[in-house]
């Protein structure tokens, strides 16, 4: 007979796809095949649970899956993630369709859950834990689909231990956990073995990397070290030519970390940078524990060790009791800043975090007005950015076909997209990085042409070209 399979569908951030690739390793070990969620026995859902919206998105689609479960017989549906870890059994009880649900503590015991649920058993298994064991996964599997060869993700911390009064994160993935710095430096010389070119450094609050014990002292003990050590010994292993990390928290940006964006070649120049608002009432209702102006002396401080730093953002509109005096002070601080990019939202109130009791809600209309006016002014500014490339010379990582006929494409180290025309770069395949020189500017992308032979340098077009500030 043949192999049983299974397919996973992902919402959410990068940690979850993250989780989903561990999860389908994990599979794979299991005797599993991986598959198509049209023919797959095993569908698992892997959820977010950070906006109503997201976490709607799983009922809808239980809702369908209900039909696809009926369509076969021995069809089974698991549930894992953000959600799963906070309703666990409700889901069970709730949902006669779903099989077993799992937290997101929980990965490595989905095999044996899968396997009594084969068994009839259904079953939810959301403990936590504070410990390291669950960064202990397989080898990757010589089956495990790559969907983007030349690039990987990398857990280098997990959990949040910030409590920002909006963020539901803190419950779901439960304490801040740092692993050993060794244990990453191996994986990623394991990632590099294998042609991987950029590593993406991963945690929830990534470069508070080690903070607990450092505090506490046991950093020999725990085998963590400073964020900016740890990119150090993972800048030494030979291949590895760019290493990003996401999503950092502003408190957390110390003077190393400042300086390794300039000493450090293969550290990308982007910084994903969520500030989330720009009005200091509004932060310290968010406790997000720092103002408005110490975002704008970061983004000095980072542009002094490296000019040609591009900075993106996570905004929210409409928190309780943001006036149009605070949302004006979130545009004049993407304006000064000049953020190139960011994904901006409505706030959602989530239940069981502190600001779900706040009063001064928002109205609707004046959040839906706020997120227009918004997301105008960022699309503006990538588009300004994406003009000042034009003419100057970029290394394309190629993650695959464009949209377009005829286009493949990848994102250059600013973490732009760029597609190149596929047969004027025979070399492009998946996991190279070939040179282009940036020919055109659209709103969402750049565009490419074969690079000239001469060389011009990469860096050294203007820095902070959107920025009006100063
Ligand atoms: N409502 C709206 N946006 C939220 N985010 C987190 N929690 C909420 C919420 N309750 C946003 C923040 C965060 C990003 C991942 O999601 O901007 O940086
Ligand atoms: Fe959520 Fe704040 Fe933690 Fe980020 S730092 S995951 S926004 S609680």
């Amino acid at each position: 007979m043949a192999d049983r399979s299974f397919a996973i569908r992902t919402f959410g951030c990068q940690m979850n796809v993250h989780d989903s690739d561990k999860l389908a390793n994990l599979l794979l070990h299991a005797g599993y095949a991986a598959g198509e969620p049209e023919t797959a026995d095993v569908l698992v859902v892997n959820t977010c649970s950070i906006r109503e919206k997201a976490e709607h998105k799983l009922y809808s689609d239980l809702g369908m899956l209900r039909q696809w479960k009926a369509e076969r017989p021995g069809r089974l549906i698991g549930v894992g993630g953000c959600v799963a870890q906070q309703e666990g059994d409700a889901l069970l009880a709730r949902f006669p369709q779903v099989d077993f649900v799992f937290g997101t503590h929980n990965l490595r015991h989905v095999p044996a859950m899968l396997r009594s649920a084969e068994a009839g058993q259904r079953r939810a298994d959301v403990a936590t834990t504070a410990s390291l064991d669950r960064f202990d996964l397989p080898e990757r599997h010589p089956h495990f689909p790559d969907a983007t060869p030349g690039r990987a993700f990398l857990t280098v911390m997990e959990g949040c231990d910030m409590f920002c009064t909006f963020c539901i994160v803190p419950t779901t993935r439960g304490r801040e956990v740092s692993r050993p710095a060794d244990a990453i430096v191996r994986e990623a010389e394991r990632l590099a073995a294998r042609g991987v070119i950029e590593v993406v450094l991963l945690g929830q609050t990534v470069n508070a990397y080690g903070r607990h014990d450092l505090r506490r002292g046991t950093s020999e003990t725990a085998g963590t070290l400073r964020f900016a050590s740890l990119l150090e010994r993972l800048a030494a292993i030979p291949g590895l030519r760019r290493i990003r990390y996401t999503s950092p928290h502003p408190i957390f940006f110390d003077d190393e970390l400042v300086q390794a964006h300039g000493a450090i070649e293969a550290l990308c120049p982007h910084v994903h940078l969520p500030v989330q608002s720009g009005s200091d009432a509004v932060l310290a209702r968010m406790r997000r524990r720092y103002a408005a102006d110490a975002i704008r002396s970061l983004a000095d401080r980072l542009r002094a060790a490296r000019p040609d730093l591009v900075l993106t953002t996570d905004l929210i509109v409409g928190f309780p009791g943001e006036s149009d005096a605070d949302f004006d002070a979130t545009l004049a601080l993407v304006r000064e800043v000049g953020f190139v990019d960011g994904f901006s939202f409505k706030y959602s109130p989530r239940p069981g975090t502190a600001a779900a009791s706040l009063g001064d809600a928002v109205p609707e209309a004046a959040a839906q007005e706020r997120l227009e006016a918004l997301q105008a002014l960022l699309r503006a500014q990538t588009l300004a950015y994406h003009r000042s490339r034009v003419g100057r010379e970029a290394e394309v990582l190629i993650e695959g076909r464009g949209r377009r006929d005829r286009q493949v494409t990848g994102r250059d180290a600013w973490h732009r997209i760029v597609h190149l025309d596929a047969a004027a770069f025979p070399e492009a395949r998946p996991g190279a990085l070939v040179p282009v020189r940036i020919a055109e500017a659209t709103p969402h992308s750049l565009l490419g042409d074969p690079a000239r032979p001469a060389h011009v340098p990469l860096s050294g077009f203007p820095s902070g070209a959107v920025a009006n500030r100063r």
